[in-house]
């Protein structure tokens, strides 16, 4: 393992190269090639995450999102994706509408900067709606903005999508906001867009956090009974009419509040946060992904020892011989399976890491999971062998995963497969 000065120094010194990618690489949409997840989820049967994600996707119309593999991009029933572009294709598939959801439009409610509106909770805040604990990972909402009670067709949205279980005062939450370009309400691109990031930065930290942070934090800030913890206005499944019963009954009926793609992840995508991905890891719907034939010893600069590897669709795609060198698409992931040594079957741990925004920002933009043995020496661990355990921003994920993989592909010494670039050091073909 690299000490965190060697890790600093590899950030500092590579760092821009991954943000530096193009990202418009056509051939790496996973879409593309035979190689893509359709070839790959034949016998995928035993996997009770894979099962449930498909599940997942049986409503409101045949458009599944994810049955190209591409879970992360498109959302789910339950989870809007994140970046712009990604979350308008979500809306526009209308997965939302199935949510808890005020019977109507309304005025907004002070101090409500959104005008005419209409509120949609997905499970995870529906059905906690009563209490007053943090909102689990995943919960999300849609405000549908109007014009008018009467419209029938929003002229706008706001979402928002909470991805790790500590809110960090709003930096934790995604948000997204697009009004009408005339709008002179808000600050906004061409395209109407006022926020679309995690609240950690820019009009996403002073317009939405700025605001919402304060949710429940006293009366002029309660316009609804039970907003805390970023939410307003939270719609309760009891609230709701039939569109909740309909999302309810419209699958196998195994999903509940919880058992949605953020915290139980999907069949191509890793949840986030550390207890989650240990039951993604078990459920073993990685197992399906396109993987190195055997355990190795690791691949100078690689510390992981022994190990498989195994890449996701997103990946797979992008690894092709013909597909570029872009910037991996939102939604790559990967997973390391660590082992005492090559004849072993069972691994003694797992790296993992999942990309949530098409923009690295110099690996930021990844979520890092690592668990050794709590015996293990060469990394620092916690009590439960966990060396990483977030995004990219802060504490180990930057200084230990990030410091290294940052400056994957930048040249001989960190390009110890082909292909290897933006944070990835062997794609698997
Ligand atoms: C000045 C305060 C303020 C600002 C700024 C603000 N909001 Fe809100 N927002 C509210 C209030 C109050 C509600 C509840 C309104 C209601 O019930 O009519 C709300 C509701 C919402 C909802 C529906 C779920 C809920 O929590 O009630 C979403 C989604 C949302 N806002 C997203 C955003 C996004 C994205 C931004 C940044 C572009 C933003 N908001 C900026 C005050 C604000
Ligand atoms: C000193 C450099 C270094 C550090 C630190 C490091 N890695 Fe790696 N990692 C590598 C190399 C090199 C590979 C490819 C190894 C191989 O092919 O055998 C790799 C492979 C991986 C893979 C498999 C996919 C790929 O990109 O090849 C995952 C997942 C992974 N690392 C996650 C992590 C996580 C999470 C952390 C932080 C806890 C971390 N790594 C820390 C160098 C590093």
């Amino acid at each position: 393992m690299v000490s965190s000065r060697a890790c600093l120094f590899a950030l500092m010194g590579f760092g821009l190269l991954a943000s530096a990618c193009s990202n418009d690489d056509s051939a790496a949409n996973p879409n593309n090639g035979g190689n893509g997840p359709g070839s790959n989820d034949g016998g995928a049967g035993g996997s009770s995450v894979a099962d449930s994600t498909v599940e997942a996707g049986t409503s409101p119309d045949s458009t599944v999102p994810g049955s190209d593999g591409s879970l992360a991009l498109a959302g789910t029933a339950q989870s809007p994706p994140t970046g712009g572009a990604a979350v308008e294709a979500w809306l526009a598939a209308g997965w939302y509408k199935q949510w808890a959801a005020e019977p109507a439009i309304h005025a907004s409610r002070s101090p409500s900067p959104h005008g005419f509106n209409r509120i949609y909770s997905n499970q995870v805040i529906s059905s906690a709606a009563g209490g007053t604990s943090p909102w689990p990972t995943g919960a999300a909402a849609v405000k549908e903005l109007y014009n008018a009670p009467t419209d029938t067709t929003p002229v706008g949205y706001a979402v928002y999508l909470k991805t790790q279980a500590d809110s960090a005062a709003g930096a934790n939450w995604y948000w997204y906001e697009r009004v009408p370009v005339t709008s002179t309400a808000a600050p906004h691109d061409a395209n109407g867009v006022v926020a679309d990031g995690l609240g950690t930065t820019g009009t996403p930290l002073t317009i939405c956090v700025g605001c919402h942070a304060a949710a429940g934090s006293d009366a002029a800030h309660t316009p609804t009974p039970g907003g805390h913890d970023e939410v307003y206005t939270p719609v309760s499944s009891n609230d709701a009419g039939a569109s909740d019963a309909a999302a309810d009954s419209s699958g196998s009926g195994a999903e509940s509040g919880t058992n949605d793609a953020a915290t139980v992840g999907t069949s191509q995508t890793p949840p986030m946060g550390g207890a989650n991905v240990e039951s993604w890891l078990a459920g073993g719907a990685y197992k399906q992904w396109h993987s190195e034939p055997a355990i190795h010893a690791s691949r100078s600069p690689s510390p992981h020892g022994f190990n498989r590897i195994y890449s996701n669709a997103v990946i797979n795609a992008g690894a092709a011989p013909d597909a570029g060198m872009g910037a991996w698409p939102v939604g790559a992931s990967a997973v390391k399976e660590l082992y005492n040594a090559l004849t072993d079957t069972t691994p003694v741990g797992y790296a993992v890491y999942l990309k949530t925004q098409a923009d690295s920002a110099a690996g930021a933009n990844w979520y890092w999971y690592e668990r050794v043995p709590v015996t293990s020496t060469a990394a620092p661990h916690d009590a439960n062998g966990v060396v990483a355990d977030g995004l990219g921003t802060t504490g180990t994920p930057l200084t230990i995963c990030v410091g290294c993989h940052a400056a994957a592909g930048s040249d001989a010494a960190h390009t110890p497969s082909p292909g290897g670039r933006d944070e990835v050091y062997t794609p698997v073909q």
